[in-house]
This record gives C-alpha cells, sequence and structure tokens, in this order.
C-alpha cells in the first residue's frame, strides 16, 4: 500500500488531520488499534477553545456541533464558601468556549470520513514505523489477520501517550519534561440537568472538585482523589456526597441523578522535544500531556495537526520545507504556554497536603484572580486559546 500520509491513531489529533489533509486533495490512510465503538464512546474532555470550534467549521465537521454544542461565556471559580465569576467573554475580546464532549468530536469526525469513502482501519495490531529518516518512511501492521506494510511520504504519529510513535525515535534525540501530581480526579457522568449555568471550578479543604455538562441531560462532575484511586470505594452515594460537601452553596442545590460511567484519571505534565524525527512528526498526546484542570489537552491536539496540516499543504503545493522544518518550534511555542497554564491551575485549585502556607498562597492567588482586573484577564485568555501565539 502507498500513501501520502500515513497516519498512526484515530483520536482527535490523527482524524482532524486527516479531514484537513482530505479538504486540501492531499491522500492519507488512517490506522488505530482500537475499535470504532471503543473509540467513539471513550470519556474524556468537554470544552473547545473558540480556534477548535472555528477549525472544525472550516474543515466542514462543525454542523452537529452547532446545533448540540453549548456556547459559554464564562466560569465560576468557587472558595472559601463564595462562587466568583469570571466574565471570559467581557475579559478576552469577545471570545468565548463551546461545551462539545471529545466523543462527539470524534464520532463527526469519523463519520465524516467513512461518508468520503477514504481509509480508516479499525483493531489494526503489531504497528511500527520504520526508515523514518529516508523518504520512504513505513508503517507496518496487521489487519484482519494479513501483514500489511504502507509506503508513505511522511507519517503523523497520532497514537496518544501510550502509542509507538514517540518510543520509535531513538534514544538521545528527544529531550522529556516531566511532573506527576500526588492526585487525580474521579469525573463522573450523570443523567441529570446541570445544576450550574456555566463551569464551576472549586477550591475546597477536603480538595478540589469541578462541575461540567455535556448537554441538557447530562452532568459532568469530578473531584480531586488519590491518583492510585479504587474506584470500588466510591460508591455512587459517596461521589454525591462529597460533590455536595465541596460544592455546597446556601441558595443553591446540588441535583443527583443515576451514574452512567465513572473512572479515575492520574495528572501528569509532559513534553517531548523535538516533535519531529526525520519523516515522522509528533501531534496531541503522543508529543505533550497537561493535567487536565485548564481543559487544554483536546485543543493542543487540535491546534498541532492545524499546523502540521498547514506545512505540508505548502510542502505538497510549492515543494518549500520551511513549514516542515519549523513545525516542532511552532507547535511548542503554545504547547509549552498551555503547559504552564495547566500547571498554574491545577497548583492553584487542587488540595496539595496540609502546609498552611501553600493554602494560603493559593486563597491569596485566587483573591487575586478574582478582584483584579489585569489577573482575571490573564486567566481568560488562557482558557479561551491564546491568539497571539
Ligand atoms: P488520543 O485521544 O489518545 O488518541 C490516540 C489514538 O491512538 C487512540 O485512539 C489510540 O487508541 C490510538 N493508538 C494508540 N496506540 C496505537 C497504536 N500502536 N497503533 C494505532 N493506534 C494507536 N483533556 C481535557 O481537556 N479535559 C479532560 O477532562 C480530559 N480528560 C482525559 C481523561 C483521560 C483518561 C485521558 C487519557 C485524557 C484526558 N484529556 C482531557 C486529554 C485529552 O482527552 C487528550 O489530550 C486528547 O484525547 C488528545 O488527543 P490525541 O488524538 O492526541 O490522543
Ligand atoms: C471538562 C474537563 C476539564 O478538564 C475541564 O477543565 C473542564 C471541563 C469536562 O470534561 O467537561
Amino acid at each position: 500500500m502507498r500513501t501520502q500520509v500515513g497516519i498512526v491513531g484515530a483520536g482527535p489529533a490523527g482524524l482532524t488531520l486527516a479531514r484537513l489533509l482530505e479538504v486540501a486533495g492531499i491522500e492519507s490512510v488512517v490506522i488505530e488499534n482500537r475499535d470504532r465503538d471503543y473509540v467513539e464512546h471513550r470519556i474524556r474532555a468537554g470544552v473547545l477553545e473558540q480556534g477548535t470550534v472555528e477549525l472544525l467549521r472550516e474543515a466542514g465537521v462543525g454542523a452537529r456541533m452547532d446545533r448540540e454544542g453549548i456556547v459559554h461565556h464564562g466560569i465560576h471559580l468557587q472558595f472559601e464558601g463564595e462562587r466568583h465569576h469570571v466574565p471570559l467573554s467581557e475579559l478576552a475580546d469577545g471570545r468565548s468556549i463551546m461545551i462539545y464532549g471529545q466523543t462527539e468530536v470524534v464520532k463527526d469526525l469519523i463519520a465524516a470520513r467513512l461518508e468520503s469513502g477514504l481509509p480508516l482501519l479499525f483493531e489494526v495490531d503489531d504497528v511500527t514505523v520504520h526508515d523514518l529518516q529516508t523518504e520512504l518512511p513505513r508503517i507496518r501492521f496487521t489487519h484482519d489477520g494479513a501483514a500489511q506494510e504502507l509506503e508513505c511520504d511522511v507519517i503523523a504519529g497520532c497514537d496518544g501517550f501510550h502509542g509507538v510513535c514517540r518510543p520509535s525515535i531513538p534514544s538521545g534525540i528527544l529531550r522529556t519534561f516531566e511532573r506527576e501530581y500526588p492526585f487525580g480526579w474521579l469525573g463522573i457522568l450523570a443523567q441529570v440537568a446541570p445544576s450550574i449555568d456555566e463551569l464551576v471550578y472549586a477550591h475546597n479543604d477536603r480538595g478540589f472538585a469541578l462541575l461540567s455538562l455535556r448537554s441538557p441531560e447530562l452532568s459532568r462532575y469530578y473531584v480531586q482523589c488519590r491518583p492510585d484511586e479504587d474506584l470500588a470505594e466510591w460508591p455512587d452515594e459517596r461521589i454525591w456526597e462529597e460533590l455536595q460537601l465541596r460544592t455546597g452553596l446556601a441558595g443553591w442545590t446540588l441535583h443527583e441523578g443515576p451514574i452512567l460511567e465513572k473512572g479515575v484519571t492520574g495528572m501528569r505534565s509532559f513534553v517531548a522535544e523535538p516533535m519531529q524525527h526525520g519523516r515522522l512528526f509528533l501531534a496531541g498526546d503522543a508529543a505533550h500531556i497537561v493535567p487536565p484542570t485548564g481543559a487544554k489537552g483536546l485543543n493542543l491536539a487540535v491546534s498541532d495537526v492545524r499546523i502540521l496540516a498547514d506545512a505540508l499543504i505548502d510542502w505538497y503545493r510549492s515543494g518549500t520545507t520551511a513549514g516542515l522544518d519549523g513545525y516542532s518550534n511552532a507547535c511548542l511555542r503554545r504547547v509549552w504556554r498551555a503547559e504552564h497554564f495547566s500547571w498554574w491551575m491545577t497548583s492553584m485549585l487542587h488540595k496539595l497536603g496540609e502546609d498552611p502556607f501553600d493554602l494560603q498562597l493559593q486563597l491569596s492567588q485566587l483573591r487575586y484572580v478574582t478582584s483584579s482586573q489585569a489577573a482575571a484577564r490573564s486567566l481568560a485568555e488562557n482558557y479561551v486559546g491564546l491568539t497571539t501565539l
């Protein structure tokens, strides 16, 4: 088999890249090791930056998002028993965010790919990448029991943090930066109308909590927990009790309902540099991870593949390699900004331990961002997605 761009991984990065290339008339083959149902139902992020929304629209996959997604113009920060509104759009030149689940983005992209009749292979096994520093890199894999080899002009490693592409780069070439956090999030999807109009990030003595949503009927809530938390110790009643304790306010009720899904996510910051080796280009979680507190992971994946698609389009149209050569540096500027923002939000909002000095610093910072226009504006422009990078 021969294609122009071989894409490993059908998450948001791989599928968005395939769509952008399709629109530009560039061929690709996407291979994914899980089945379609699994990929479409993996519950993860829920907040799209305006830039992500615009890109999905431009790529012709925004119709359902525009019908079903919910535009938000602010968030709430809660601490010391009070909820403070941060008017994101007012502070960030009218820009806003869209609440639309990653599962839905992925479903829309898969549907568009299949409707175009373009290759997207699920349940492939034994994926390996070869000849990365030649002009004809190859992907080998098995599909339906048969061994396959795919010759490409370039390979896009969009296979997430645990994929095979990043580890295929010989040792000594990548520099990695990492921080693990001593906590995780226990997340639930509940069949109950959200009790909030906009997201609530709550700092509390018992630990952080986040109130989010997916639709007028579905709520998405999180509580800080241990990174290796055993879900068996969290019957539904305990989760609701903890959410009530961490987010409760006089005169406001958190409505409870059946819990449809629950899971624990560990938290880490990670960056691998450079994001390119020869003809292999890493994008999304394959190259970097952020803790989820700033809702940046999915948005960064989309931002990487926008830069990669533009560079590939330039290369195919005019032979210039400037975009491809500058790919890693262009991505990393935004990546490190998001790394900082996510680390900052995480550090400001989570229970870090018992140190009273840490606690006072957090409260001081929270009072500052909810009372100073300058500080609030900084949070807002990062949250909705910087346009100046
Ligand atoms: P992925 O979504 O990981 O996609 C990679 C794809 O590659 C997957 O489909 C995988 O099956 C496939 N793959 C892996 N190995 C191979 C292989 N060898 N061959 C072929 N295919 C392969 N972000 C937020 O902003 N908010 C959140 O609440 C949030 N929650 C998260 C919860 C969890 C459990 C995780 C893991 C991440 C979460 N994130 C969250 C981050 C966000 O979901 C990711 O940043 C986003 O999915 C990145 O997209 P991606 O396409 O780069 O990687
Ligand atoms: C959601 C996830 C996040 O990480 C975040 O910061 C806000 C919302 C969500 O899943 O809805």
